[in-house]
């Protein structure tokens, strides 16, 4: 099939790639001329593993392109996907200027009937919203659907080549056929593709993030409980983890859920409900709770040295919000440190991959170039990501480098045993320090 994918950021770098491995012609549109002529010469600009292999296959092979021209990129498309920005607006709620601008734009441009197919997290009414903008001009018949995604960033080409589940909504006959088609090599293993209208599909979107969200936040609250009653996380997430009626995943308590997605589809979805003057309170309860968590560690950080962090040189492993990505949107670490700079200590900081990123925000830090670098004198070590390679370090060497073995872990790192025999003092989260 021909396929334009309008929007060359991650959802849409991702969708684009995944459908030319699949056999597709697939041609990329954006407005950012720089981006596509690096994008041309196969250089790709977000960090994603696997994707990179699957990029470059599909350029040599030729059905991997990209143009800053949408006449160019949709002529002939059968489907064309709209991958575009819905940042937060001034009241919460996503703003569509992105989209509604480029569906106004497809309207006079339609040659032929094409599905056009809301790829973006979009609140509940967009789609009707953006075939009005297209209808305006349009001299073709053309249906649109909501199509959400569920890609994590860090394992995006894996959930998307094998997805749990494919969200589609339509009440287009016609466009179900195609879309069926699209997804059929991908779902072969027996998951399915779910039809519904395009209202429920965008709320499915919303309502998968804010579960997890709220899961994960639930989680973070019996942690806290577990730190006052002296019980353990970690035994409980195993003990309720077990149960399939609950399942294993995202369980783990830790210092708040960051990133892109979360944050912003808890608040879209509140904003909704307020919108329908529906007073959805869980909601408002992930939100506070959230926010307490990135800043969990900050008053156990100043007990520890008497109220005062003036002078003190503490090492931070870990800035990108979870690992395998280089995304620091929301990302705790960052007010973390920001708290920590004006309160006079000094900061020594390591990320494998998201160092770059934070430099631009946060400059008066220290960079280093590996994790045991960062520790050189440091009076404490405190710890954001749960990077692989900070799981098993050389607790000794680290022990060394170090002038007070104190660690505050936001993530669970190391089994309270394990640390304890090196001498270290832990604090981690829902356990005994
Ligand atoms: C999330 C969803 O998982 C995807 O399905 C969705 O498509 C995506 O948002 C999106 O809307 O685009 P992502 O933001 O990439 O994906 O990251 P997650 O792996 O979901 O992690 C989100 C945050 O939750 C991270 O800060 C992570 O550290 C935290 N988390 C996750 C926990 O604190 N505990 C857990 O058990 C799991």
């Amino acid at each position: 099939m021909k396929i334009a994918v309008v929007g060359t950021g991650y959802v849409g770098l991702v969708t684009g790639t995944c459908f030319a491995e699949t056999g597709n012609q697939v041609i990329c549109v954006d407005i950012d001329a720089a981006k596509v002529a690096r994008l041309k010469q196969g250089e790709l600009p977000i960090y994603e593993p696997g994707l990179d292999v699957l990029f470059h296959r599909n350029i040599e092979e030729d059905r991997l392109k990209f143009t800053t021209s949408l006449v160019e990129g949709i002529k002939d498309a059968e489907v064309i996907f709209l991958a575009l920005p819905t940042p937060p607006g001034e009241n919460g709620s996503a703003d569509l200027k992105y989209i509604l601008g480029v569906a106004k734009d497809l309207g006079p441009l339609l040659e032929n009937y094409a599905v056009i197919v809301d790829k973006s997290t979009v609140p509940v009414g967009t789609a009707e919203k953006v075939r009005a903008a297209i209808a305006a001009n349009a001299k073709v018949d053309f249906d649109v659907v909501s199509n959400p995604e569920f890609l994590r960033e860090g394992v995006a080409v894996e959930d998307f080549m094998k997805p749990d589940r494919v969200v589609i909504g339509t009440s287009s006959e016609t466009a179900k056929k195609v879309m069926e088609k699209l997804y059929a090599p991908l779902v072969r293993q027996g998951n399915p593709v779910i039809f519904m209208d395009e209202r429920s599909a965008e709320m499915t979107k919303y309502a998968a993030n804010s579960f997890l969200a709220l899961k994960i936040t639930f989680m973070n609250e019996i942690a806290n409980l577990c730190e006052k009653v002296g019980a353990d996380v970690d035994d409980i997430r195993r003990g309720i983890g077990t149960d399939s009626r609950i399942g294993k995943r995202f369980l783990f308590a830790g210092i708040g859920y960051g990133g892109s997605c979360f944050p912003k589809d808890v608040q879209a979805l509140a904003k909704t409900s307020q919108e329908y003057d529906y007073d959805f309170r869980m909601l408002n309860s992930v939100m506070a709770v959230n926010d307490d968590q990135k800043k969990k560690l900050l008053p156990i950080v100043r007990k520890h040295f008497d109220g005062n962090l003036k002078g003190k040189k503490i090492a931070v492993w870990g800035l990108a919000f979870k690992p395998h990505t280089d995304d620091i949107r929301e990302a705790p670490a960052l007010e973390n440190i920001v708290a920590l700079l004006e309160e006079g200590a000094t900061v020594l900081a390591y990320d494998p991959e998201a160092m770059e990123n934070t430099k631009r925000l946060i400059s008066n830090v220290t960079y280093t170039h590996s994790a045991y670098d960062a520790l050189d004198k440091a009076d404490a070590l405190m710890i954001f990501t749960e990077w692989p390679q900070f799981r098993t370090p050389d607790f000794a060497k680290m022990a060394e480098l170090m002038n007070d073995k104190v660690i505050f872990d936001g993530r669970n790192l190391y089994e309270l045993k394990q640390i304890r025999e090196h001498g270290f003092l832990y604090y981690s989260i829902g356990r005994e320090t």
